[in-house]
């Protein structure tokens, strides 16, 4: 495996790689320090962002290495330079290359022409980066054994209710995404690829329209932003209007299992699609989260410059 492109892109096996050495980076921010000594990591990011960012380059800090941020229009590209051309430029100075920005394809065109690992991190359709911190807070918190729990994301079905779906599916869990129906539920063909997942892995996959049913015995409630990044304006009210049922109240919060937490990729909007008092109060995990970012984007450079992931073959 050369790329993280898709989440789908993860086996279990590289997951519980990937995650073991998060871990230890985390105890040992240090301890692999000299693993990308003299290289550099280029960052190029179309979209905002905070944690992404700082994340990357603390991340490649920590392994000795130089990143290298670049905004979208810093580059050629803005006047007419191709992709694959942008690709094969970065594949001669850069050590790895990754990229945030807008439509998948052009992540999978960067990957695709790139002799070097090209990490997906953010795209409209997918956040693979994100479910690994995920996932790295949820086992750090509810162990290994995750049966007969329950994981639901609440919300608009976008890039997060894809690739929270697809990990879930991976992981072998049972992953709900709660959304409106119709224009806001989850693209249908991500939706397949889950699904087509959970058939080998064992997990259980659900799409509902209902968050209280939703809710009912989770493990863990997870949302996002109502708009996202690239989002029109134009549609704002429409779309708060279908998505307020599905904000995490503490009237939702009593519905899970006793023992549930509070998931959020960040940035939040209180009094949207959380309550203050969920995302500050003592159920809520998105400060160790967010930590994760750091500790498993470094962990993924370290073992993909390595070349030590297989890949999911489907
Ligand atoms: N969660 C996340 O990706 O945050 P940023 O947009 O700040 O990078
Ligand atoms: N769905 C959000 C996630 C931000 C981390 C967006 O794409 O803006």
């Amino acid at each position: 495996m050369k790329d993280l492109l898709r989440t789908q892109d993860l086996s279990r096996s590289d997951i519980e790689l990937l995650l073991d050495t998060a871990a230890d980076f985390a105890e040992n921010p240090l301890r692999s320090n000299t693993a990308l000594a003299n290289k550099s990591v280029a960052i190029l990011m179309t979209k905002p962002s905070t944690r992404t960012r700082l994340s990357s380059e603390t991340a490649v800090a920590h392994l000795g290495g130089t990143p290298i941020f670049i905004r979208g229009d810093e580059l050629q590209l803005g006047r007419g330079e191709t992709i694959a051309d942008t690709a094969k430029i970065i594949s001669g100075y850069c050590s790895a290359l990754i990229v945030r920005t807008f439509a998948q394809a052009d992540v999978n065109e960067l990957g695709a022409n790139a002799s070097i690992p090209v990490i997906n991190a953010l795209t409209d359709d997918d956040h693979p980066t994100q479910l690994l911190a995920d996932w790295l807070t949820i086992r750090e918190h509810f162990g290994k054994d995750i049966s007969g729990r329950k994981f639901v994301y609440l919300g608009d079905g976008n890039n997060m209710s894809h690739a929270w779906l697809v990990m879930g599916a991976i992981m072998g869990a049972h992953v709900v995404a709660a959304t409106p129906r119709g224009a806001w539920a989850p693209d249908p063909r991500v939706i397949e690829v889950a699904q087509k997942i959970a058939q080998q892995s064992g997990a259980t996959i659900e799409v509902l329209h209902d968050p209280e049913a939703a809710a009912k015995d989770a493990s863990v409630l997870y949302t996002d932003v109502w708009m996202s990044m690239g989002d029109s304006e134009d549609e704002r009210d429409e779309k708060v209007l279908a998505l307020s049922p599905f904000a995490v109240t503490e009237n939702l919060m009593s519905l899970t299992e006793k023992d549930s937490m509070f998931m959020h990729c960040l940035p939040a909007h209180r009094g949207e699609e959380v309550e203050a008092s969920v995302i500050d109060g003592t159920k809520s995990l998105v400060w160790r989260e967010a930590y994760h970012r750091r500790t498993t984007i470094q962990s993924l450079l370290y073992h993909l410059v390595r070349g030590d992931l297989k890949g999911y073959s489907q």
